[in-house]
């Protein structure tokens, strides 16, 4: 495995993902990861990851140089490059020009990372330090017009870094610069596969649950669901699954989900229908924060009665994915801004008593829909669009109330249906309508009419952390908003969102 220590680069994630699709398993780990649990790990490499920090100054993040030590490989990357250069008695300044963007790096050694590499190849860019001077030892193996020190080399104690990032595809020859570094230098087999991660994940659950009963929210999302076949698999009946109906869903969306799991996955599962209890306690709340604390808070009360019903509960099993790890907690150990509420079940461990087991903890959506699949999860249940916890509640601009919620969920089964039959679903990251509290006037059958308006929000993206717009074909949008006006009383005007995140986040609350 690749151990990466993360310094804070929000290219983090390429970095793993890049590492993966080279079928090598990594784990991301934050600066204060100590040399204990380095040695525990036993890493076959080690990525020092790049961020936004300046190693001379005293609050950059730091990791224990011990690590250069070690006879492990470690490839520095951009910051990470710095931190060893520095750690080990170069010099590291604020660069005269500061490099972002293309660069073309002009490499004299091919006998490390660059084997096989053209001399002139494009590289990507995005420091404001660079290298004055490297410590004995270290050899320049490439450099660009601004920046000498491009990359270097110490082999005897097999360091390396560069100071531009060949995770990006920016970078066009950096997977190949990856592989060198993870097939030539660091030994590894290209062995992970998700065939061997789900043996592997299978493995793990026994042995930390033996007994033990689990209990586990099953959404009928991807996630949980994968985690739920995932459990079954190592414990049996023992891992017991709570659907929570909160009254939130799309239109007839708890019938056909109990209707799928119940088919797929032959597993125990407890139906609880708690509708009026939210519906109850959202009662002209409008503030979009307050909702979702409202349906976290609701949620946990009903999953904790329906969970102690069963006896002798020892652990929750959550399907956490690695970018909502990153999302709360940052390269510094602290956390980062909370943009939204989200994890409605993140109180209920420490509630309940209950340890957690957590086996997507670093994997991607796609991968977890490989998962799935390997693991012999129907299409329904992997390829389906996420959908946020507190529902339709969310997507509802002010007041929610059943009227309100009727009205969305006509337009939503709409906007599915137009979205799937033009073959778009499975394209799309998230597809959806939003329920503005702001009306306005139409003609219809030469009368005047003063109705709501919705939103349609389609949008790309690889993991939720950020996201553009989808340039859907304006036929397609067309008969989504022809369809919705001519079919949905109450509704006189759609209007298509068209932001991207950041600055704007995927859901509108
Ligand atoms: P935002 O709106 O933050 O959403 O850009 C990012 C992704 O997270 C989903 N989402 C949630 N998922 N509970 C969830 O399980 C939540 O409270 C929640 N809020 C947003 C959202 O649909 C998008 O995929």
């Amino acid at each position: 495995m690749i151990l990466i220590i993360d310094f804070g680069s929000q290219y983090n994630q390429l970095i793993a993902r890049r590492v993966r699709e080279c079928n090598v398993f990594c784990q991301i780990e934050p600066p204060g990861i100590g040399m204990d649990k380095i040695r525990a790990l036993n890493p076959d490499g080690i990525i020092l990851s790049g961020g936004p920090a300046s190693v001379y100054e005293n609050a950059g993040p730091k990791t224990d140089p011990e690590i250069f030590n070690l006879g492990i490989p470690v490839l520095g990357i951009c910051y990470g490059l710095q931190f060893m250069i520095y750690s080990l008695g170069g010099k590291v300044n604020k660069a005269q020009k500061r490099e972002y963007g293309f660069a073309s790096l002009d490499i004299h050694d091919h006998s490390g990372l660059y084997h096989n590499i053209d001399k002139i190849t494009q590289c990507w860019m995005s420091h404001g330090d660079s290298i004055e001077s490297i410590p004995k030892g270290f050899e320049i193996d490439a450099s660009t017009e601004n920046t000498r020190v491009a990359s270097c080399v110490n082999y005897e104690k097999k360091l390396y870094g560069l100071q531009f990032h060949p995770e990006v595809h920016h970078t066009p020859k950096g997977k190949e610069i990856l592989r060198n570094f993870l097939f030539d230098i660091c030994r590894c087999k290209p062995t992970w596969t998700m065939k061997a991660f789900a043996k592997e994940a299978i493995e793990k659950v026994r042995e930390t649950v033996r007994d033990d009963k689990v209990i586990l929210g099953l959404s009928g999302g991807v996630d949980s669901s994968v985690v739920a076949l995932l459990v079954h698999k190592a414990i049996g009946d023992n891992l017991t699954c709570i659907f929570v109906d909160n009254g939130l869903l799309r239109k007839d969306e708890a019938k056909k989900l109990k209707q799928v799991l119940k088919q797929h996955l032959k597993i125990n599962i407890r139906f609880v229908n708690a509708g009026n209890l939210f519906l109850k306690d959202l009662e002209k709340v409008t503030n979009p924060e307050k909702k979702r604390k409202i349906i976290g808070k609701v949620f946990m009360d009903v999953f904790e009665a329906e969970a102690k019903k069963i006896e002798g509960v020892k652990f929750l099993a959550q399907g956490t994915l690695y970018p909502d790890v990153i999302e709360s907690v940052s390269a510094f150990g602290g956390p980062s801004a909370v943009i939204k509420s989200h994890h409605n079940v993140g109180g209920l461990p420490k509630k309940m008593k209950l340890k957690l087991v957590e086996p997507l903890k670093y994997l991607f959506k796609d991968e977890v829909r490989r998962l799935g699949t390997t693991l012999g999860l129907p299409e329904q249940l992997t390829w389906r669009q996420p959908f946020p916890g507190p529902g339709l509640a969310i997507r509802i601009i002010g007041n929610v109330t059943r009227q309100r919620l009727s009205i969305l969920r006509k337009v939503d089964a709409i906007l599915l249906e137009e979205i799937r039959q033009a073959g778009y679903y499975k394209k799309l990251w998230q597809s959806f309508a939003v329920l503005l509290p702001l009306k306005s006037v139409g003609i219809m059958g030469d009368q005047r009419t003063y109705e709501n308006i919705v939103a349609v929000r389609a949008v790309n993206s690889i993991d939720a952390m950020t996201a553009d717009w989808a340039r859907l074909p304006h036929q397609v949008l067309a008969k989504i908003s022809n369809r919705i006006i001519n079919e949905v009383r109450g509704v006189n005007r759609v209007v298509y969102d068209i932001s991207s995140k950041p600055p704007s986040t995927i859901e509108w609350e």
